[in-house]
């Protein structure tokens, strides 16, 4: 079959990739988690997933209802290298919601246009009416971290961002917006064998673009942009929730989890959603 990716991520797999990453992956055994530091030494189930998931949909779905019923606006903003399971967390958040008041945007590259505009102006315009949900499918955190690493802005267009960032975001929530913003965490391993998974599916290849091919090698200077963004962007108003992802199943129940015990709705059930795992769940002082 003719498909885009032509191996290229195979080929990073054998002559470049870090040994310890390398071996790990060929140890790789279906659900194994290859992050040492992760703090579970087996996947989720698919039966307990499965449960909790229907539990968690359900308080979604009464949520979202007292979103119409009372014009409450939320925001669910996601961030996370590539392969680090935003867009199906995303699936999960609304798999049983009205699509009608529950977007996501997911925005390609900037226009000539858009690149001339305020760098926050495109984002904006999507933000919530009252009793919408909108996911954001990476935001304009891009500054901060992708286009940092491949040098799409200049460092004064990314000062710039980060000067500005925390007002915008102050002024959202100030106006009443219910703000997440999530990262999700994955590990080295468990990415490079997403994109080997990814780039040996036909159905899965559309996942993968040059940026994350060029990206590959460049893992320790994403990992400083992060770090420089927490520090940057962690503020009180506006937290950063990170969740442990390579564990696909908890991180989405994990994130789902998060939002419906932060919001106060109607016929809510805090004794069905359950607590919050910490060990998957918590601030920047759980990312590496
Ligand atoms: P995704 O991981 O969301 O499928 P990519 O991996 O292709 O998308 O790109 C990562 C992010 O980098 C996207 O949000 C994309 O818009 C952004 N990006 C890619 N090229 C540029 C560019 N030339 N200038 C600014 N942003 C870019
Ligand atoms: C993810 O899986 O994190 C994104 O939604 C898709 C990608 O990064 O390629």
């Amino acid at each position: 079959m003719d498909l885009p990716f032509d191996g290229a991520i195979s080929r990073y797999f054998e002559n470049e990739a870090p040994e310890a990453i390398r071996q790990a992956i060929k140890r790789y055994e279906r659900g194994d988690i290859l992050d040492p530091s992760f703090p579970y030494s087996e996947r989720l189930s698919a039966k307990t997933y499965n449960k909790e998931l229907r539990i968690l949909q359900i308080e979604l779905v009464k949520m979202q209802a007292w979103a119409k019923e009372t014009g409450a606006r939320i925001v669910c903003l996601f961030e996370g290298r590539d392969a680090a399971g935003k867009g199906g967390t995303i699936k999960r958040f609304r798999e049983n919601l009205n699509p009608r008041g529950a977007n996501v945007v997911a925005l390609p590259t900037p226009s000539n246009r858009e690149q001339g505009q305020w760098y926050f102006q495109r984002y904006i315009d999507h933000l919530p009416a009252p009793g919408e949900i909108v996911f954001y499918d990476r935001s304009w955190y891009n500054r901060a971290v992708v286009e940092d690493v491949f040098g799409f802005c200049t460092p004064a267009e990314r000062e710039r961002f980060f000067a500005q960032v925390g007002d915008l975001e102050k002024m959202l929530v100030t106006d009443g917006i219910h703000l997440f913003k999530f990262w999700l965490n994955v590990g080295r391993a468990e990415q490079l064998r997403r994109f080997i998974d990814r780039e040996q599916d036909p159905l899965k290849q559309w996942k993968i673009s040059t940026i994350d091919v060029n990206g590959l090698p460049k893992w320790q200077e994403y990992s400083k942009a992060i770090a420089e963004t927490f520090l940057r962007t962690h503020a009180p108003f506006a937290p950063w929730t990170v969740i442990r992802s390579d564990d696909k199943r908890r991180a989405r129940l994990a994130a789902i989890r998060k939002v419906v015990s932060a919001l106060d709705y109607d016929r809510k059930s805090a004794a069905s959603i359950g607590p919050i795992d910490t060990k998957i769940c918590g601030g920047p002082e759980i990312w590496d």
